[in-house]
């Protein structure tokens, strides 16, 4: 008889799972960006126009993504990911994802106003917040939250301003005191966001 399949064994296994599970829970371990040197202070304009810094978000988590809302595929897809990732969580334990604080920071100063930010971050997310600033404020920013980005050349002769802007693609989720905590794998899909905001988010 295939021991894999009585009832003693299933019982054992169903219960070493279940301790596992637990144990995972309660301490994922240390967070894996502990004592990274990512992130710090800004100050920048949300959507509505208003200047916010990294004190305005103090006291919650921050889920942070730089990019551009002309940025053709990249930006768009990640963006939903991270959205839909949230939502899962949400529905998961909305306690627990309220404390998270979904960022959205504009590599493209010069397109992206608040205005224009406004439209492009209420469709990935209801709470998901749009910044940008003068070009030396997303610099700095970027520089601080460990992004690189180059605005490429519009294409000669043609709209000066159809211009692509190469940056780094990743999400980094910060604890409400602004530390890095983890790098979110948006690239997992909304099952992946959700998994690692839950192993991390208290
Ligand atoms: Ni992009």
């Amino acid at each position: 008889m295939n021991e894999s399949v009585r009832p003693g064994r299933v019982a054992r296994l169903a219960l070493l799972l279940a301790f596992a599970l637990a144990a995972c829970r309660a301490d994922p371990g240390p967070p894996p960006l502990e004592g990274a040197t990512l992130g710090g202070a800004f100050t920048l304009t949300d959507q509505n126009g208003r200047r916010v810094t990294d004190r305005s978000f103090a006291g919650k988590y921050r889920l942070v993504y730089f990019g551009y809302a002309s940025c053709p595929d990249v930006c768009p897809v990640d963006l939903q990911m991270i959205g839909a990732g949230l939502r899962r969580f949400e529905a998961d334990d909305a306690a627990r994802a309220a404390r998270v604080q979904p960022i959205f920071i504009s590599v493209d100063p010069a397109r992206d106003t608040p205005a224009a930010l406004r439209t492009y971050v209420a469709q990935f997310h209801p709470r998901l917040v749009g910044l940008t600033g003068s070009p030396e404020e997303i610099a700095r920013v970027a520089r601080a939250y460990g992004i690189s980005y180059r605005i490429e050349e519009p294409v000669e002769g043609g709209d000066p301003n159809a211009y692509l802007v190469d940056h780094v693609r990743m999400a980094v989720l910060y604890d409400p005191d602004g530390k890095p905590v983890a790098i979110i794998p948006h690239d997992q899909g909304p099952q992946g966001v959700a998994e690692e905001l839950e192993r991390w988010v208290r």
